[in-house]
C-alpha cells in the first residue's frame, strides 16, 4: 500500500539494477526514466526517434551527470525493429530487471504498423506482447524479482475485443480503438501475471495509469490529422484539468520500484476519479478481469505477433 503522499524521492535505491523504458523520450516515459536514474539504475531509453531520444537523454544527463542512461532505437509499431532492440540488447546486458511498457499513441486517425495491424492495438498492445516474450528469456535469469510493468488508462472501460477484425476494417472510432488497446494491455498484465504463477516464477507482472496528465498524447492524433483547432483545444484542457507529467509518472514509479507491489496489481492515482494524485492500488473493469478473454487473447497475438512464450513459460496453456 503506498503512503499518503508516496512521490519519486520515495523510490528506493536501484544501483546495479537494469531497466527499459519504452517512449522514453516523452511524458510519462522520460518522467519514469528521470526518476529510476536518479536512484542509480541503468535505464535504456527505447525511443523510436533518435533525434527526440537524444535530446530527452541529454537533458536527464544535464540535471543528472552521473546517470546511467542510454539510448537504443525500438519501433513498436514493426516486428522487426522489436526483434533487432531485444537482440540488440541482449548482446549488451546479461540482465533486466525491468521493463516498463510505456509508449503509446492515443485517438489518431486510422493507420497501420509495418505489419499492416491497426495503429494502437499492433503499438500498444502487440508491440508490447512481442517486446515482451522476446525479454522473458533474460528476465527469467536475473537475480532477484524482476518486475514487467504496463501502462494501461482509465479508458479501458471503453474497450472491447471483436476477435472478427481486431484491424477495424470496418467502423474504426479512434478512441474506441485506444480503449481496446488499453483494455488488451490489462488482460494481458493479469495473463502474464497468472502464467508466471503457474510456474512459480518470481517475475512480478504489474500495470498502472496516471490519471490525465499533460503530455504530447493529447495532441498526436489532432496533429496528425492538421486540426489546429483540436490540436488547441487539448492544449487547454490540459493546462486547466491534467496533472503534470511527473505526477502521472508516480504510479508506473511505484509499481516499478516499492518492496510491497504483488504480481497482478494495477495502480493509478488516488484523487477524484482517479484522474490525479499520489498512487494507489485501483481497480480495473470486469472486463479486464475475465482470465477465457485474456486466454484468447493471448493466443491471438502469439500468432500474429509469431512471438511465441513457450520457451520462456511452462504454464502455457
Ligand atoms: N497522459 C495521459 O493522460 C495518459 C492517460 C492514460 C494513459 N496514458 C498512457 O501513458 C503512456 C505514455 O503516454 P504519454 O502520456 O507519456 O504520451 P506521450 O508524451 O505522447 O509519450 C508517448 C511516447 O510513446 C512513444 N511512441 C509512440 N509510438 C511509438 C512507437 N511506434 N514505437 C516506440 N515508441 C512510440 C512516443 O514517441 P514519439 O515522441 O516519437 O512520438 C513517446 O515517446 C501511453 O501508454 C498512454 O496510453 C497516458
Amino acid at each position: 500500500m503506498p503512503a499518503p503522499k508516496w512521490t519519486a524521492n520515495d523510490v528506493p535505491d536501484q544501483t546495479g539494477k537494469v531497466a527499459i523504458v519504452t517512449g522514453a523520450n516523452s511524458g510519462l516515459g522520460f518522467e519514469t526514466t528521470r526518476g529510476l536514474a536518479r536512484k542509480n539504475a541503468t535505464v535504456i531509453m527505447a525511443c523510436r526517434d533518435l533525434k527526440k531520444g537524444q535530446a530527452a537523454l541529454e537533458k536527464i544527463k544535464k540535471e543528472l551527470p552521473n546517470a546511467n542512461v542510454e539510448l537504443m532505437q525500438l519501433d513498436l509499431a514493426d516486428l522487426d525493429s522489436i526483434r533487432h532492440f531485444t537482440e540488440d540488447f541482449k548482446q549488451r546486458y546479461s540482465r533486466l530487471d525491468l521493463l516498463v511498457n510505456n509508449a503509446g499513441i492515443m485517438a489518431i486517425p486510422y493507420r497501420q504498423t509495418k505489419q499492416g495491424f491497426e495503429m494502437q492495438f499492433g503499438t500498444n498492445h502487440l508491440g508490447h506482447f512481442a517486446l515482451t516474450g522476446l525479454l522473458l528469456p533474460v528476465m527469467l535469469e536475473t537475480p532477484g524479482q524482476p518486475r514487467v510493468v504496463t501502462t494501461s488508462s482509465g479508458l479501458h472501460m471503453i474497450g472491447d475485443l471483436n476477435f472478427a477484425d481486431l484491424n477495424w476494417s470496418k467502423g474504426y472510432t479512434p478512441q474506441k480503438a485506444y480503449g481496446r488497446s488499453k483494455l488488451s494491455n490489462l488482460l494481458f498484465t493479469y495473463e502474464l501475471q497468472r502464467r508466471l504463477d503457474a510456474q512459480g516464477d518470481k517475475i512480478l507482472s504489474v500495470a498502472s495509469h496516471p490519471g490525465y496528465a499533460a503530455t504530447n498524447l493529447q495532441t498526436a492524433g489532432a496533429i496528425m490529422e492538421g486540426k489546429k483547432f483540436r490540436e488547441r483545444m487539448s492544449l487547454l484542457m490540459n493546462s486547466i484539468f491534467a496533472q503534470s507529467a511527473e505526477m502521472g509518472a508516480l504510479p508506473t514509479l511505484y509499481a516499478s520500484t516499492a518492496p510491497d507491489v504483488k504480481s497482478g496489481q494495477y495502480f493509478g492515482p488516488s484523487g477524484l476519479l482517479e484522474m490525479r494524485g499520489y498512487p494507489k492500488a485501483v481497480d480495473s473493469n470486469k472486463k479486464s478481469n475475465d482470465p477465457e478473454l485474456a486466454a484468447k487473447l493471448w493466443a491471438v497475438s502469439e500468432e500474429l505477433t509469431g512471438v511465441n512464450f513457450s520457451k520462456s513459460l511452462v504454464g502455457q496453456r
